[in-house]
């Protein structure tokens, strides 16, 4: 899986040490407050793990699968809303947390979705953000790492279901794309 690997853009401590900060700036809001993290899934359940574990605050945490891609590099701009939370949101303060924010259809979507419901509060944690991509304003408070419009892999992110299992963030070489 390695030899695949063209360059690595974030190694696992810098991912640790950024995940760390922002754990503290959310326990640091939400002191005293319900706080219930959502997960996007597949690709935001690496962050999610280390993210809640950096949140010195009780939290709650739920799921949900809602896909933009299929097995395509390229959005669709459809929004596949697979699985929905299995607790109600009902007065809780919602964070959506996802991998990776592209064109912001997905997130767009979702924060809309939630925001219709009875939650005390819907906002969006991203680790990675590509604000060169962005087709739709999104507004997200909690942000982690601008990258650059290049296609990335690890730390929870695939290339055709693969390479999640990463420890940190990289590009692949162009000639894994032509298999
Ligand atoms: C990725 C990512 C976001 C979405 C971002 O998920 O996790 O949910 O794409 O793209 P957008 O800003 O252009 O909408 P993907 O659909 O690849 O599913 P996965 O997380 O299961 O890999």
């Amino acid at each position: 899986m390695e030899n695949h690997v063209k360059e690595i853009l974030f190694t696992k401590e810098e991912i640790d040490t950024m995940v760390l900060q922002i754990g503290k700036q959310i326990a640091k809001d939400y002191k005293g407050k319900d706080l219930m993290l959502i997960c996007v899934l597949k690709g935001a359940n690496v962050f999610m793990s280390d993210l809640m574990k950096a949140i010195d605050i009780p939290v709650e945490i739920d799921f949900i699968s809602a896909s933009s891609y299929g097995h395509s590099t390229v959005s669709s701009g459809v929004v596949k809303f697979l699985k929905d939370t299995d607790s109600s949101v009902e007065d809780k303060h919602v964070i959506l947390v996802e991998d990776l924010v592209d064109t912001g259809l997905t997130l767009n979507y979702l924060l809309k979705n939630f925001r219709n419901r009875d939650a005390a509060s819907v906002e969006a944690c991203t680790l990675l953000d590509k604000p060169e991509r962005r087709t739709v304003d999104v507004d997200v408070k909690y942000k982690g790492f601008n990258i650059p419009d290049e296609f990335i892999v690890g730390y929870g992110i695939d290339y055709a279901e693969k390479y999640r299992n990463l420890p940190y963030i990289a590009t692949l070489k162009p000639e894994v794309y032509a298999d």
